[in-house]
């Protein structure tokens, strides 16, 4: 029973809400409840005293980048989405919160090689921002975020994703391993990722993991530095 109350809050179930002269804005509980945290992190792991680039992969409602922009206005953030009424919500976001540090919404598959990621340039951005997406996609999405974030981050760039994870074949606590069960149901292909797996696709990629932060609900977030080849 619990792995399904804990499959509904954790998996973007959304309520939408329309605001006049605006289309639809989503809104994902767990997005609400984890956006603060997440914020947190970002505070403490990146430098904010220049301006900076940051691409968010997969940005679902919207809810994060709008928070993040507001509080940190030195980064330009260019949110990405590859479901089409998700990059309405965003829009949605941007329209309602005029935000000087918000992009226009591209649409992004993350599967992709980066020369499909909506004419990005390599080396180009200082941050990557991923959240709950490698457990809820094929490992094709991830394969592909780990290689477009080597392509397109400048060295030095850094990589952040959030989410479940199993740490050497484990996955804790019990809600987590339902959790996993649960997904695993709806889509074979989903399902948490090793954080031994990630973290050697990212060396391939020229990322290593420089970090790992707990995070409430048993979540991580995960840190990748991108190495300079000096
Ligand atoms: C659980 S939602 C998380 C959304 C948002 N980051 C959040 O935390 O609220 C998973 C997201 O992955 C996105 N997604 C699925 N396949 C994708 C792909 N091939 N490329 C990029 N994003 C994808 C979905 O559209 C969905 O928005
Ligand atoms: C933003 O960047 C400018 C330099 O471009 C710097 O002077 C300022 O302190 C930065 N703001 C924050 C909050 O770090």
């Amino acid at each position: 029973m619990l792995g399904v109350l804990q499959w509904l809050h954790k998996l973007c179930t959304v309520a939408g809400s329309v605001f006049p002269g605006f289309g639809t804005m989503l809104s994902a509980a767990a997005a609400e409840r984890n956006k603060e945290p997440i914020l947190a992190v970002l505070r403490d792991s990146v430098r904010t005293g220049r301006p900076l680039q940051a691409l968010e992969v997969s940005s679902g409602t919207g809810q994060h980048v709008v928070h993040f922009a507001q509080a940190l206005q030195n980064i330009t953030w260019q949110p990405s989405e590859y479901d089409h009424q998700s990059l309405d919500s965003i829009e949605a976001y941007r329209a309602l919160y005029r935000l000087h540090n918000v992009k226009p919404a591209i649409h992004l598959d993350a599967s992709l090689p980066h020369q499909y990621w909506g004419g990005i340039l390599p080396e180009s951005l200082d941050l990557v921002v991923n959240i709950n997406m490698i457990h809820i996609s094929p490992i094709a999405c991830t394969e592909g975020l780990f290689n477009g974030a080597g392509a397109v981050l400048k060295p030095q760039g850094l990589l952040l994703t959030y989410g479940p994870y199993a740490v050497n074949g484990q996955i804790t606590p019990q809600s987590n391993v339902d959790f996993d069960y649960s997904l695993r149901q709806r889509n074979p292909k989903w399902g948490l990722r090793d954080i031994s797996l990630l973290s050697s696709l990212a060396q391939r990629n020229g990322l290593f993991l420089e970090k790992i932060v707990d995070m409430p609900a048993n979540n991580k977030c995960l840190l990748f530095r991108k190495e300079s080849l000096v």
